[in-house]
């Protein structure tokens, strides 16, 4: 599947971009069932939630159940990322992140590449990450939030925000970005576009969404008595693999094999 010239220009602009219910419905609660298997399981790649017992994180999916492993090579993922980066990419990490209902984690606002090139020394901010949702995500139940425009500095480039580690309001630490380049992003945003200056990614289950390593995102507490889940897939190019080995394999794979 490949996207459209509209699509690639949303992207562009945007820094991320929301395909409306991509897989259907049985595709997806096929993936549910294997995914409640995985999280009954108790290993350092299932990671609980900071105050319960609650999975937040099932990480290495494709590795760990074959429905996945073929999930992540389907066409409608594969093609718009090789469309995109034009050049052999790898798994860099799979995982389904979830919310349960009316639990209070979040994600604090973040670059994927803060991370990926403090934690692992990926050189550039090449990695694509998509995701697809295997609940329906509305207002309430912890959607993504994402920062129109904040993936590009000036007219061109990526952008580099500063960071700060976050180790303490979720079991997860992230490189967050602090308040005031949110501020500043949030209100750029408003002057390009003052119906978007922070998008919450919703959409039935089935619905992907793809975003650079740059643009700016976050995720509320899950408010609601429904759970949300969200399966990712990050894929970077070969040539700008991680050079730091430090981190487990399931947070960051070291197979290069082109996907
Ligand atoms: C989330 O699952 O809400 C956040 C995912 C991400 O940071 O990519
Ligand atoms: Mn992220």
């Amino acid at each position: 599947m490949m996207l459209s010239d509209a699509d690639i220009q949303i992207l562009q602009r945007d820094g991320f971009l929301i395909m409306p219910d991509l897989f259907s419905v049985e595709e997806i609660e096929a993936l549910n069932d294997r995914l409640q298997i995985l999280k009954d399981e108790t290993c350092p790649e299932n990671i609980l939630e900071k105050n319960s017992n609650e999975v937040r994180m099932v990480m290495a999916v494709h590795q760990r159940d074959k429905l996945f492993e073929k999930f992540v090579h389907d066409p409608r993922i594969v093609e718009p990322l090789q469309q995109i980066r034009q050049e052999p990419i790898y798994i860099q990490q799979t995982k389904v992140n979830s919310k349960a209902p009316l639990t209070n984690d979040v994600w604090q606002w973040h670059y994927d590449f803060g991370n990926h090139h403090i934690k692992d020394g990926v050189p550039e901010p090449l990695a694509l990450s998509f995701h697809v949702f295997l609940d329906d995500i509305g207002p309430f139940n912890g959607p993504i939030h994402l920062i129109p425009g904040s993936h590009r500095s000036g007219t061109d480039g990526y952008a580099q925000h500063p960071v700060y580690y976050d180790d303490y309001t979720t079991s997860y630490a992230v490189w967050a970005v602090d308040d005031q380049v949110i501020s500043a992003q949030v209100k750029k945003a408003g002057q390009i576009n003052p119906d978007q200056q922070i998008v919450a990614a919703t959409g039935r289950k089935g619905t992907a969404l793809l975003f650079y390593d740059t643009t700016l995102h976050c995720s509320p507490a899950n408010v609601s008595p429904w759970k949300r889940t969200i399966f990712s897939l990050i894929a970077n190019p070969v040539r700008n693999a991680y050079t730091n080995t430090e981190r487990p394999d399931y947070l960051h794979h070291k197979d290069l094999t082109p996907l």
